[in-house]
């Protein structure tokens, strides 16, 4: 496995951790010797994007640290797997931008109702009783990236993980061999 850096692009609630965990395992039995490095909103929040909110200009800087910091493990050698909301077409492109051909991008296309009623964190309960404040698909714009801008379209709602899994290695596989 090259390194490389795999991005994923959804709502909260579409299955970006769940994918993510899925294909770090298939990745590590694979390749029992590669360096794989996961991160995402949460953790990255959590410490050196803590003093950012949810505005979309603060969005667009957590994008660009988390993404610079997943290139700082790419240039170590990582397969990085990054899942963040990535909502707008701005932040799309900042990824485009900072990593250029590097990255592979995974969009992950589940319907709002579908996020909203798995509500795995009970965040859209609490974004609809107006806890929380611009909250992406609810009080924040999810842009949808364009097709073109993005290398695979998996609809978690209607694949299962492993048919998920198997396609984005499948891509992955045809984009190296270009
Ligand atoms: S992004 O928009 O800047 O890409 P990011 O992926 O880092 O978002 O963080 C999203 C995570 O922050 C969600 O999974 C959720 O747990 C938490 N969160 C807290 N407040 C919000 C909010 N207003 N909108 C979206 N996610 C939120």
């Amino acid at each position: 496995m090259t390194p490389s850096i795999i991005w994923f692009i959804g709502l909260s609630g579409s299955g970006k951790t769940t994918l993510s965990n899925a294909l770090f395992e298939k990745l590590k039995h694979n390749y029992p010797s590669a360096l794989i490095k996961k991160l995402d909103g949460d953790l990255l929040r959590n410490g050196l994007n803590n003093n950012l909110g949810f505005s979309l200009e603060d969005r667009n800087e957590n994008i660009r640290r988390s993404a610079e910091v997943a290139k700082l493990f790419y240039e170590t050698g990582f397969v990085v797997l990054a899942s963040f909301i990535t909502p707008t077409h701005q932040n799309q492109k900042l990824i485009t931008d900072i990593f250029e051909k590097k990255v592979f991008k995974v969009f992950i296309d589940c319907p709002l109702e579908t996020c909203e009623k798995r509500d795995v964190k009970g965040l859209y309960k609490k974004a609809r009783a107006g806890e929380i404040k611009e909250f992406t698909g609810i009080s924040s714009p999810f842009e949808k990236p364009l097709p073109n801008q993005v290398d695979v379209i998996i609809d978690s709602s209607k694949l299962t993980i492993n048919e998920s899994i198997e396609l984005i290695l499948e891509k992955i596989k045809q984009k190296q061999d270009l």
